[in-house]
């Protein structure tokens, strides 16, 4: 299709690519076929980042984005079907949405969270949730279960545990090529990666890690030397870990299996962010414990530092100790939760002509 679409799908796929993915990479480009028909390439970033090397937190992320289309599509009457094409690799899922008028089909409420709802790296409130909204939380996500980690020892245990995870994130080579190449510098928006200031450092970390990041023999000099772990643990992990109203896991019914799984698990977390979203909650992911235990427990080999590895089969210890290891091997999802603030800066999107796959306009 070499030619303009509809203003309808325009404002669907407008909405859609709001959807969060793991360092903003936005993993989907859209071939439109008809004005009620398209395709979604998903791909992902195994090749070069180590938080995603079974392809599954760009599967979530592709997740996010087909329920952000199916909701924004209920803002033009239409309900849509989306199918996995069969015979793809995991590496290159490609989504069949049909898009059907359906009579009576209200506009979902959530359509006016999309765009609002964005990443809190910052402290949050420490005022406990809401057990109300705990229960529409939970109701947003059918065939999860969340647990909570809440109140202060809780909330401690997790902040330490993230903490201990920071110092693997930081001190392993394999993690240091995304670390230099998904920060925007000196930028509080950003179209394609994560800007500067929603990092969470102050102005004097963040300067420190530009200079840092330009080589791996700056990092590992800056960590031999100078502690230099300690500063973004504490700002990163440390103290975003206890300034929150709690931690949460999202725990599917069975373990995740493959691609299906995932993308079923994207679509209930982007479900829980935007009722979350309205409830004037904020989040943020807590992804790469849940990623390095699942590496451990199957096998893969993830770093070359034994130290690295040591750690997080220890963490993945930790975490089956306080969620037993049936939750734990359920879980899709980890995060932080909590009330305002807003953050001041945060990701954009790359622009909607950029997405398409074929000539649209
Ligand atoms: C599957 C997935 C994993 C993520 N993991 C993390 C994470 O471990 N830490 C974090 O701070 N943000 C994480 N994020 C948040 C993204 O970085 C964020 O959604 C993206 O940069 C876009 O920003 P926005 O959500 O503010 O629009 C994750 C998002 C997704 C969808």
């Amino acid at each position: 299709m070499n030619s303009a679409i509809s203003a309808s799908l325009r404002r669907i796929l407008e909405l859609a690519r709001w959807a969060p993915s793991g360092d903003n990479t936005q993993p989907w480009r859209f071939e439109v076929l008809a004005d009620d028909r398209l395709r979604v390439f998903g791909h992902d970033t195994r090749t070069h980042c180590v938080y995603d090397l079974d392809g599954h937190a760009s599967q979530i992320a592709h997740g996010a984005l087909l329920e952000t289309l199916a909701i924004a599509a209920t803002a033009e009457g239409l309900h849509a079907d989306v199918r996995r094409q069969p015979g793809c690799p995991d590496s290159a899922p490609v989504y069949e949405v049909h898009l059907a008028p359906c009579e009576g089909l209200a506009a979902d409420p959530l359509v006016a969270m999309i765009e609002r709802r964005t990443v809190q790296r910052r402290a949050m409130s420490r005022h406990p949730l809401d057990p109300a909204h705990k229960a529409a939380l939970a109701a947003s996500v059918p065939g999860y279960r969340l647990v909570w980690f809440e109140g202060i020892s809780r909330r401690w245990a997790l902040a330490r545990f993230m903490a201990a995870n920071g110092k693997n994130r930081l001190t392993m080579p394999e993690a240091y090529p995304t670390h230099r190449d998904i920060i925007e510098w000196a930028a509080r928006f950003s179209e394609d990666r994560v800007p500067e200031r929603a990092v969470g450092v102050d102005p004097m970390t963040a300067r420190l890690m530009r200079w840092a990041l330009r080589s791996w023999g700056r990092v590992e000099f800056l960590n031999t030397w100078l502690a230099g772990t300690v500063m973004p643990r504490l700002q990163l992990d440390l103290l975003p870990g206890l300034r929150c109203a709690a931690h949460f896991a999202l725990v599917a019914e069975r373990p995740p299996a493959g691609t299906d799984d995932y993308v079923a698990a994207g679509r209930a977390l982007q479900r829980l962010w935007l009722v979350a979203t309205s409830l004037g909650l904020f989040m943020q992911p807590e992804m790469t414990p849940v990623i390095f235990s699942r590496y451990i427990r199957e096998g893969r080999p993830f770093t070359a530092v034994e130290a690295v590895r040591d750690r997080a089969a220890r963490l993945a210890l930790r975490m089956e100790g306080w969620m037993g290891a049936d939750d734990a091997r359920q879980t899709v999802f980890m995060g932080r939760i909590g009330y305002g603030p807003a953050p001041l800066a945060r990701s954009l999107r790359k622009p909607l002509s950029q997405l398409f796959v074929n000539g649209v306009h």
